[in-house]
């Protein structure tokens, strides 16, 4: 009898087999990071082939699981491949997934993460984008929240229905971690906790981005810099696509276009801009080209030293399946790609930073990260490539590493700049990343197209960044690919104000998108629009510090304004900029916007500038104080003379705001080098008080004029005083 069992059972084993059906993996262990966190291995996993990218820091286990914890992984394996099932909370909505075009709500939703250089997100090559966050939030009926990190950086699909969550890697076990937050809000800081927050970048960086593939040659470069001034059209920063390379070869300079590329940092600089300025990954095969001739030589140089997993072969670059250097096609012709997987290789990735910089290049772009190759299958490099590691990394195939690749190159370029610039804050944007890779790069949405529906889409996929980890993202404002019109410029222009990374971008083969081509009814929204960002900045900018110190989206979706009302579950036209104000754009068809007391506010004195049909209608939150400055015309210009102080007091007659200053760059900031300030608004009978709480950090803040502006249900009640004094307001009329 038991022989027969024995053989019924091995035959049911071999018939699963012979099926390819799943076997179960069962969990070997189950430990809390944290009460609220929750680390499970299943049987099979193996660091060594299941490289950890996600994670700040090595995850360390504190105790057992609580108990009632709810939410618990199923892993199976299925040939090759590893499938993690999770049962959603009854009607959970979810959220996050990264990258993703679509709707705000995740929910019935699949996706390939496999970075992909999706140019205007065609469904050729699937429902991939730049970027990989394996990442899943869910918001329960009760508006309580909960997390799934996939922790894999194998090719991977992601599924969710209804009633399930299934994510499928094309490689081994692999670890998931289980988060719960009481909030959606509680749970994005957990994901920050675990995951990285956003390095507080230099304050020219939040000001408003001027792009284009490519400005050249540098008297262009002047011109559209003199055009900003003389027209007063607020702008911070001019960026430089790859025409101004040596035949597309990073790190060179067009000895045409640009025979002296210090000289035109330098006008740009005196003039109040900064500039950002463009690297690939595509090294040009060209043996006369330095990057070339050291790259293949790498590792024959002293300097370096020749770990056993690369002895014998000299060259920094990703390898095919038989060892030899990979060639594919990218901008320069014939290329080879860094091993970043390699230390050695971001070492002297980093190091090449020290002569571009040198030209007074404040900001770095790496695009075409995933990365990108013409020539190759679905336009990148063959799964079976051989990436070397080192390093505390394993030697392994590219379909393990292709979705960290634009994260690794992005963290040596990273610590290039900070390298050569040890006392300023980097600023690099990052087409390709990976969940956790805000602690490198700033990103953006990629080649979008100048469409409605991009458009809308524009603002689901910025707040899906923010729900995954990256809230400093924005979109190429205008519509990178496809014909332009004016009316549609003007929609999306008005955006540039809300959008944490703001930026204006066209491809090479359109026409000039400069606000003013459009003629002055044009010029004149997107005034309106960039003058109401400079005047947020001080705003903007402390929501930036909470984002750096508590991974706090900028960009917000309406339901963070009410978890539990689920009218605002899928609400994606409107959209909150910090917890305080409310952007409504002009287009939205019934959006849902939360209950309680939201007034409509003007962000321009003396402005009725919702009149030019374009600007979106801005909402302040009873019981917020949100701190303005003047309009300036590049962030680094003196702002807060005076500080207004916007005040919408709540149904208690009470409000509170804070307001985060520092010296805009350098890191002073980590040891008190700030100041961060605390304002309080009360109503007693007729009149209102508001006074500075308190202010933290050591940064002197000399007495200054404020302004404050009482938002009622009418004309709003104005008084000004010095900061250091309490201001009173008296309302001598019903406003309530
Ligand atoms: C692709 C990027 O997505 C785009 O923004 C850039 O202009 C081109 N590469 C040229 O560098």
């Amino acid at each position: 009898m038991k022989n027969l069992t024995h053989f019924l059972i091995t035959l049911a084993l071999v018939a699963v087999a012979a099926r390819g059906g799943d076997q179960k993996l069962p969990i070997v262990q189950q430990k809390a990071l944290d009460e609220n966190s929750i680390l499970f291995v299943p049987q099979g996993y193996d660091a060594k082939n299941n490289p950890s990218f996600a994670f700040e820091k090595p995850l360390k286990t504190v105790g057992p699981v609580p108990k009632n914890w709810k939410l618990v992984p199923h892993f199976s394996s299925h040939g090759t491949s590893t499938k993690v099932v999770l049962d959603v909370p009854f009607q959970a909505s979810l959220y996050g997934t990264g990258e993703v075009t679509g709707s705000l709500l995740r929910n019935g939703k699949e996706i390939t993460l496999w970075n992909t250089d999706n140019s205007t997100y065609g469904t050729a090559h699937g429902r991939r984008l730049y970027q990989s966050h394996p990442w899943v939030l869910g918001v329960r009926l009760d508006g309580s929240a909960f997390g799934i990190i996939f922790d894999t950086t194998w090719k991977a699909h992601l599924k969710t229905t209804s009633q399930q969550i299934i994510f499928t890697s094309e490689g081994p076990a692999f670890r998931v971690v289980i988060l719960e937050g009481k909030t959606p809000q509680a749970l994005v800081r957990k994901l920050a906790d675990l995951t990285g927050k956003i390095p507080l970048p230099p304050k020219w960086a939040i000001g408003f981005q001027q792009c284009r593939y490519s400005y050249y040659p540098d008297s262009k470069v002047r011109e559209i810099a003199d055009q900003y001034r003389a027209r007063h059209l607020p702008c911070d920063v001019i960026w430089l696509d790859i025409h101004f390379m040596d035949g597309y070869r990073d790190f060179t300079f067009d000895p045409e276009r640009f025979p002296d590329p210090k000289a035109t940092n330098d006008y740009l600089h005196k003039h109040g801009f900064h500039s950002v300025w463009i690297v690939d990954p595509a090294i040009k095969i060209d043996p006369n080209y330095f990057v070339y001739q050291q790259g293949s030589n790498l590792f024959s140089n002293e300097n370096f030293k020749v770990g056993s997993s690369v002895a014998g072969l000299k060259t920094a670059w990703v390898l095919t399946k038989n060892g030899q250097p990979f060639q594919g096609e990218v901008w320069p012709g014939k290329s080879v790609f860094p091993d970043y997987t390699m230390p050695e290789v971001r070492h002297w990735w980093s190091g090449l930073y020290h002569n571009f910089l040198a030209q007074g290049i404040d900001g770095v772009w790496n695009d075409m990260n995933e990365p990108s190759v013409f020539t190759g299958p679905h336009l990148t490099m063959p799964e079976d490539n051989w990436h070397r590691g080192g390093g505390g990394l394993p030697a392994g195939i590219h379909r393990m590493y292709h979705n960290v690749y634009g994260m690794l190159m992005a963290s040596a370029t990273r610590a290039g700049i900070l390298h050569e610039r040890p006392d300023k804050r980097p600023f690099l944007l990052s087409r390709s990343n990976y969940l956790g890779g805000q602690r490198y790069a700033t990103t953006w949405t990629g080649d979008n197209s100048s469409g409605m529906h991009y458009l809308k889409m524009s603002i689901p996929m910025g707040l899906n960044l923010g729900l995954s980890g990256s809230p400093f993202n924005g979109v190429d404002l205008g519509g990178y690919a496809g014909k332009e019109n004016s009316d549609l410029f003007g929609k999306w222009i008005v955006l540039a104000a809300f959008f944490p990374f703001s930026r204006a971008h066209t491809a090479v083969y359109n026409p000039p998108r400069e606000p003013w081509v459009f003629g002055p009814k044009i010029e004149n929204v997107t005034r309106t629009s960039l003058e109401r960002r400079y005047r947020m900045l001080p705003y903007l900018y402390t929501l930036f510090y909470k984002a750096s110190q508590h991974g706090d989206p900028i960009m917000q979706p309406v339901f963070f304004a009410d978890p539990k009302n689920l009218l605002l579950r899928s609400e994606d036209q409107a959209f909150l900029l910090g917890q305080d104000l409310l952007v409504v754009p002009r287009w939205a068809s019934l959006p849902r916007l939360p209950g309680g007391i939201w007034r409509n506010v003007s962000l321009l004195p003396g402005k009725q500038e919702e009149e030019d049909g374009y600007q979106p209608r801005i909402k302040i939150r009873g019981g917020a104080i949100v701190p303005l400055g003047r309009v300036i015309q590049n962030a680094n210009e003196e702002s807060l003379k005076p500080l207004t102080l916007l005040v919408c007091l709540n149904e208690k007659g009470e409000a509170s705001g804070t307001l985060y200053e520092d010296a805009g760059e350098g890191f002073g900031y980590k040891t008190g080098g700030y100041a961060l300030t605390h304002y309080h608004a009360i109503r007693k009978g007729k009149t209102v008080t508001v006074t500075m709480e308190k202010r933290e950090g050591s940064r002197f803040i000399s007495d200054r004029p404020v302004h404050v502006q009482l938002v009622v249900n009418g004309p709003d009640v104005e008084a000004t005083g010095l900061e250091s004094q309490g201001i009173v307001l008296k309302l001598n009329k019903r406003w309530f």
